[in-house]
């Protein structure tokens, strides 16, 4: 049975499809910022953040350049800086401790679970001393992370929660939207995110009018006032052309999280292979499926043997961020978040994309029981 083009394979990602289907809208959109030369902020980038704080339940949202800015900017905002600690997963994407870096502070790693692979609230209270401000929360691979433990844990000791919604843009934790839960919430729009511009974006969401508006002077210079600078400022606005174009894909968004989350239903429910492991999906999660993350006892063989059959996984993450040499001068050693480690020694990514057709997911789910 054909089910695919096996010469071209099929890519962990790949961005074609959907940019091909929206690309007159987006083009149209792309004149418009030319011919009003909004090319830095603006009217475009002020409509999408107007419609991204509607889609996330808050009462503002902030456009930047990317995402790690936006992880960045909140320890600045909520007053984070050296000699303080944050607490971050050691599971993740190394820029939510890149933010806590930048700031001056350090960050903490605590483990993920063995099952949902999110921190594990557990694990955290013993992290937790007189310098510890914030934890930041990562809804990682697109599933919301244990909020109601987390935020226990917040308010017994004090401390802010971030949320690190960069890989969950639309999913739901009970009933409300990731972002809306912390005192802010940060967004990546990478191409690659389920929410992702023509270029590189971010964005914070909060309810919080002082943070707010903090925010918009600490992307423009730290002024007020144009050339009148406050404070210590960066240059991290987000471009027109990235603003009109998450307008418009905006629009799609909870079209393309229902594909993904049919593609990780046929994954659950017609691979049996025992030899595959996937992320839990507790009752509370309604993922977005940003990443379909899978475990097996010797991740280089099923690799070498899908890529034999011209399919190409993913890896996330390869090195749990507490043995990053970049954390070297931290002194974390192996053994310190056994479950982390021994994710990044097993998982590899399923191709996860809306357009996925039917009959590439057969024929994964196909080689995946034949292996
Ligand atoms: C969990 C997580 N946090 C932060 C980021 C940083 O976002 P960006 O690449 O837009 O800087 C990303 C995306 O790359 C991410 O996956």
């Amino acid at each position: 049975m054909h089910y695919i083009d096996t010469k071209a394979g099929i890519n962990c990602l790949d961005l074609y499809g959907q940019h091909q289907q929206i690309k007159k809208e987006v083009f149209e959109a792309f004149e418009k910022v030319y011919d009003n030369t909004a090319f830095s902020g603006g009217y475009f980038v002020e409509e999408f953040e107007k419609s991204f704080a509607q889609f996330c339940h808050t009462q503002y949202a902030v456009g930047l350049n990317n995402g790690t800015s936006a992880l960045h900017l909140a320890m600045l905002v909520l007053g984070i800086g050296p000699g303080d600690e944050v607490i971050v997963p050691a599971n993740t994407f190394i820029a939510t401790a890149w933010g806590v870096s930048y700031s001056g502070a350090k960050p903490v790693f605590v483990d993920c679970t063995s099952d949902t692979w999110q921190i594990d609230p557990t694990k955290i209270e013993s992290k937790i001393n007189s310098r510890t401000k914030a934890i930041i929360g990562v809804h990682l691979y697109g599933q919301p992370f244990d909020i109601e433990s987390v935020t226990a844990i917040c308010k017994k000791y004090n401390l802010f929660l971030v949320e690190d919604a960069a890989q969950a843009q639309g999913a739901i934790f009970k009933d409300k939207p990731v972002g809306s839960f912390g005192e802010v919430g940060c967004f990546s729009f990478y191409p690659g995110k389920n929410l992702g511009a023509c270029g590189e974006a971010g964005g914070i969401v909060t309810n919080d009018e002082g943070y707010y508006k903090h925010l918009l002077r600490l992307r423009n210079h730290g002024a007020h006032i144009r050339y009148h600078h406050d404070e210590l400022g960066f240059n991290m606005r987000m471009g027109g052309l990235e603003g009109a174009s998450l307008q418009i894909k905006l629009k799609y968004l909870q079209g393309w999280n229902n594909r993904r989350r049919e593609i990780a239903r046929r994954y659950q429910h017609e691979i049996v292979n025992e030899q595959i492991r996937w992320q839990k999906q507790p009752l509370w999660a309604q993922s977005v499926y940003h990443l379909f993350v899978i475990t097996t006892n010797d991740k280089e063989e099923l690799i070498s043997y899908l890529n034999r059959h011209h399919i190409y996984p993913g890896l996330h993450y390869p090195v749990p961020c507490h043995l990053q040499k970049a954390y070297k001068h931290l002194g974390y050693q192996l053994g310190d978040c056994p479950n982390a480690e021994f994710l990044a020694g097993h998982c590899l990514s399923l191709p996860m994309y809306a357009e996925l057709s039917d009959s590439e997911v057969s024929y994964i789910i196909d080689m995946i029981n034949r292996y």
